[in-house]
């Protein structure tokens, strides 16, 4: 499947879940992801913050004090719960419709970039991860939570065989590698965090150079 394709497909997808995405996830939530979420961005620094794949606007209160953020997603119906989130926080922040794989924004703008959840669902998560670096100044960091494939054989491969399920009902990859993927499109890994038994992880990468054209994608649309 073509990564155009893939992303139309995720979009349709995010936009026929925005109105049960909290609901659903409000368990989960509670139980751990609140208290990761806060942890990860108490180490994003700068002024100029971009987050990607916002969502419905979970991140939004804890972006830093006093920074001008940032926040894109594919998702219309996302965004619009975003907007309204932002509202309720009265978080002063741009939302821009926007693909990851294809930022509307100028080389090394950003500070740092943040995602949570986000690099399951791009269909090219190193094409996506390249142009975060593109737009992130150089000594910037880049801040992940993401699930991902368990390095333990069994689970791995139940992983793999139910992966096309999970991507047709909810629109994510289970079994990504996505630090490997943080590296594959150029940052340098600057610290990984293991939780729930090494499926979930909290990325921290740095950009050391910046310019220079993409790291060739490595697509992965058509694993499903
Ligand atoms: C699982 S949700 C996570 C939302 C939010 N970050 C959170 O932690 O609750 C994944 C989000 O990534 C967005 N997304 C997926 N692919 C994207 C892309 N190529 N560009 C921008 N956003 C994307 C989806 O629309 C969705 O809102």
């Amino acid at each position: 499947m073509r990564v155009e394709e893939a992303t139309s497909q995720t979009q349709k997808r995010y936009d026929r879940q925005a109105g049960l995405f909290d609901f659903w996830e409000a368990p989960v939530e509670a139980l751990a992801f609140k208290r990761l979420r806060k942890r990860l961005w108490s180490e994003v620094r700068g002024e100029r913050i971009l987050e990607v794949g916002v969502g419905t606007g979970k991140n939004l209160p804890h972006h830093p004090e006093g920074s001008r953020s940032v926040a894109v997603d594919l998702s219309p119906r996302m965004l619009r719960r975003a907007a309204r989130k932002a509202g309720r926080l009265g978080r002063d922040l741009d939302l821009v419709l926007a693909d990851a794989q294809r930022l509307p924004f100028r080389d090394g703008v950003f500070d740092a970039a943040a995602a949570t959840f986000v690099f399951c669902s791009v269909p090219d998560p190193v094409l996506g991860l390249g142009e975060v670096r593109r737009v992130v100044r150089q000594d910037g960091g880049l801040h992940l939570m993401e699930h991902v494939r368990s390095r333990t054989p069994v689970a791995g491969r139940l992983m793999d065989w139910t992966n096309p399920l999970w991507v047709r009902v909810s629109g994510a990859n289970i079994n990504r590698d996505t630090v490997g993927n943080v590296e594959r499109a150029g940052f340098e890994l600057d610290g990984v965090e293991s939780r729930m038994f090494g499926i979930l992880k909290l990325i921290r990468g740095k950009v050391l150079q910046t310019g220079g054209a993409a790291p060739e994608a490595v697509s992965d649309v058509a694993h499903g």
